[in-house]
Formats: structure tokens, sequence, C-alpha cells
């Protein structure tokens, strides 16, 4: 089918490899996230979810009892299933980055002495920007991937989520960085690693993380050297992909003041990054079905119900002006495709419930 003849999420999906979709925490970014994998499925694709979000919402959703590791487990999506297929997966950061140094090391014994080194073990998994660029190269290598052909990323309920976009940069200018070629002095100069940690810059981290910590980030980098250069092309590589013309990003959004204002902080944060909204989804809209009757009619089940409509349609009113502040924002070009997804009766765990929400992303009313 050409992609104009579809509606938009069909349309969207059709035409990307990695959708990215983001807002802000409590949303139904992961319900979306995991609807639109249902969806993808059904028009044929292979598509993988992936959440980096480690609360077991994603699991939750999907109706998957066990919870998700970080290697993908197929979907039994049964009767909604088209000739695709679907994949989820939760993002661990020490095992992707174990799996990084092993494909980057020079043999086996410099990735084992990595792999044991206190600092690798301790504190890398930790330090600020490693989640982030960790996240950036799994959806890398779930792109290469030849099981799947999109990548839907469920990213964290945090402000900070859209992070991971400016992580690759981060490392690249990190192995530039002077500090970390210091580190790599013993090796360069045969020098011993406690000579290096006696470098004045070095001791003075000493005095605040301990001695021990700067002997075993010495050691770290000694064992790391030679991979800075594969490192560094990786993170080029994610950077492309990031950018790439099938690479998406979604805005989920709710209708509510507070949250519409986070949804423009997304927005903002993408179009920082010359990134744009390809689709907004907002979701739990309250039902609208007009505005009743002006006259109150007499009995009392027929005034509850008018009353009732009444109070559906003016929450309603006051959701459309938060979407229209919302979409009127510069961050969102104008004519973006929007989608409105109700609020259903109960919350998401099971693939039925996950199945509605699919069915209003794929031809819910849009504007
Ligand atoms: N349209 C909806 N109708 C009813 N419940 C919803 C809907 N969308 C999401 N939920 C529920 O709201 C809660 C938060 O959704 P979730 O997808 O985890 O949000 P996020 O990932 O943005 O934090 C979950 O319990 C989910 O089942
Ligand atoms: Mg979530």
């Amino acid at each position: 089918m050409p992609e104009e003849a579809l509606s938009p999420i069909p349309a969207l999906l059709a035409g990307a490899d990695v959708l990215v979709c983001c807002g802000s925490g409590g949303v139904g970014k992961t319900t979306t996230a995991a609807a639109l994998g249902l969806e993808a499925a059904r028009h044929g694709r292979r598509a993988v979810v992936v959440t980096i979000d480690p609360a077991k919402r994603l699991a939750d959703a999907l109706g998957v009892p066990g919870g998700l590791g970080n290697d993908p487990v197929r979907i039994p999506t049964g009767a909604v299933d088209g000739a695709g297929e679907l994949w989820a997966l939760m993002l661990d950061t020490a095992t992707t980055f174990d799996g990084l140094v092993t494909a980057n090391a020079a043999d086996e014994a410099q990735a084992e002495r990595i792999l044991a080194n206190r600092f690798y073990r301790n504190v890398a998994g930790s330090l600020s920007g490693t989640q982030e660029y960790m996240a950036a190269e799994r959806l890398h290598a779930l792109h290469s991937d030849p099981r799947f052909d999109l990548v839907i990323v469920d990213t964290p309920p945090t402000r900070n989520a859209l992070d991971f976009l400016d992580a690759p940069g981060t490392l690249a200018r990190f192995i530039d960085h002077p500090l970390f070629r210091l580190m790599m002095m013993p090796t360069r100069r045969g020098l011993k690693v406690l000579n290096i940690a006696t470098q004045p810059v070095l001791k003075t981290i000493g005095k605040v993380v301990g001695g021990d910590v700067v002997a075993d980030a010495v050691a770290f980098f000694q064992a790391f050297a030679g991979m800075e250069t594969g490192f560094r092309h990786r993170a080029d590589e994610v950077i492309t992909l990031l950018h790439g013309p099938r690479t998406r990003y979604l805005l989920v959004a709710s209708p509510r003041a507070d949250t519409v204002g986070e949804a423009r902080f997304f927005a903002g944060r993408l179009q920082e990054k010359e990134l744009a909204v390809a689709a907004v989804v907002v979701n739990r809209c309250t039902p609208d079905f007009g505005a009743p009757p002006a006259r109150r009619p007499r009995g009392t089940a027929a005034a509850a119900l008018h009353d009732n409509l009444a109070e559906l349609h003016a929450t309603a009113e006051v959701e459309r002006a938060h979407v229209g502040t919302l979409l009127g924002d510069t961050a969102i070009a104008d004519g973006t495709p929007t989608v409105f997804v109700p609020t259903l009766p109960s919350d998401v765990h099971t693939l039925d419930g996950l199945a509605a929400i699919r069915g209003f992303l794929h031809d819910g009313p849009s504007r």
C-alpha cells in the first residue's frame, strides 16, 4: 500500500526503522510504544520494543508475567498478528557495556582484563552518561540485528529521558579529553599505574574519591588502551543513526496543563538537536459526545445523563484548549499528524487491552 493511502500512524510506522517515543512520565509512553509494536506487527513488520525504563511497565503492558530481560523475547500476539512479529526487551546497561567491551577488545585477554577491573565493575556503569550511551548503543545494535526491521524505543519517565541523544557526542569528546589522554599515559610511556596516580591532577581527584579508586581507574584506562578508536567510530555511527532519515520521534502527551508543559519541553529538546516531532499521540482523552441539548430533561435518569454529557463535554473543551497550546508550540511543525486515544475504563495489563489502544492509534480521530 502506498504510504499516503495509510492513516497517520501506519504511515509513520511504514516510513521508520527506528521510532523513539518520548514524553513525560505517566502519560502512557510505555503503553503507546507497546501498542505501536502490535500495530507494526499487523502490517507485517518484525518490530522490537526496547524499554529504557527499569520499571516493569513494558512487561506489564504486554502481559509478560515473568518480566523482560536484556535479550529480546517474542511476544505471542496470536489473532492480531499479521505476518509480522513483536519482540520486547528491557535494557540492561551493564550487559550492554560488557558486550561493547568484548566486541572492541583486541583479544580475549584484553576483554577479561577490563571486565575484571574493579573500577569498571563498580564505577563505570554508574558514571553519568554511561547509561544514556548504552541506551543509544543498544538501539544501534538492535537496528543492525537482522531479526528486526523496526526498533521502537520507550524512553524513561524522567525529564532527562532524551539525554541519550547527547551521549555519543559526549563520549567522543571524552575520548579526546586531556584527562582521558593522561589516564592512558602509562601504556604510552611504559609508566607504572602507581606512578601515573601520583600526577598532581589525579592526586587531587584521589583526595576526593580515594586513592584506590584513582589507581583502579588508571588501571582500567590502561587496559582500555587501543580500544578508543573503536569506541569513537561506534559513537559516530550511533550519532548518524539518531539523525537518520528513517529514525522518527513520536511525542506522547495527555491533554492536561502540566503534562502539556512537559510535552513542550520534550519538543524543545528535539528541536535543539534539530530533530522533528513526526507525530503526536494525545493519550487519555475524555470522550466527547458533543454538547447535550440546551433544555435539561425532566425525569431523574434523563437529567443525570444530561448532566453527565454536559460535564464530559466541558472537560473535553478544556482538554482541546490544552492540546491547542501544545500543537501551537513552535517546536512542533504545523500539520504534524496527531492522534487521540481515549482513557479506557481500566489500566492496560493485557494484550487485549493493548489491542484496544492499538485500534485507536490505527484509526483514532486525527486532525
Ligand atoms: N488510554 C489509556 N486508558 C487507560 N489507562 C491507560 C491508558 N494509557 C495508559 N494507561 C495506564 O496508565 C498507566 C501509565 O501508563 P504508562 O504507559 O506506563 O505511562 P508512561 O510510560 O508514560 O509512564 C498504566 O497503568 C497504564 O495501564
Ligand atoms: Mg513508561
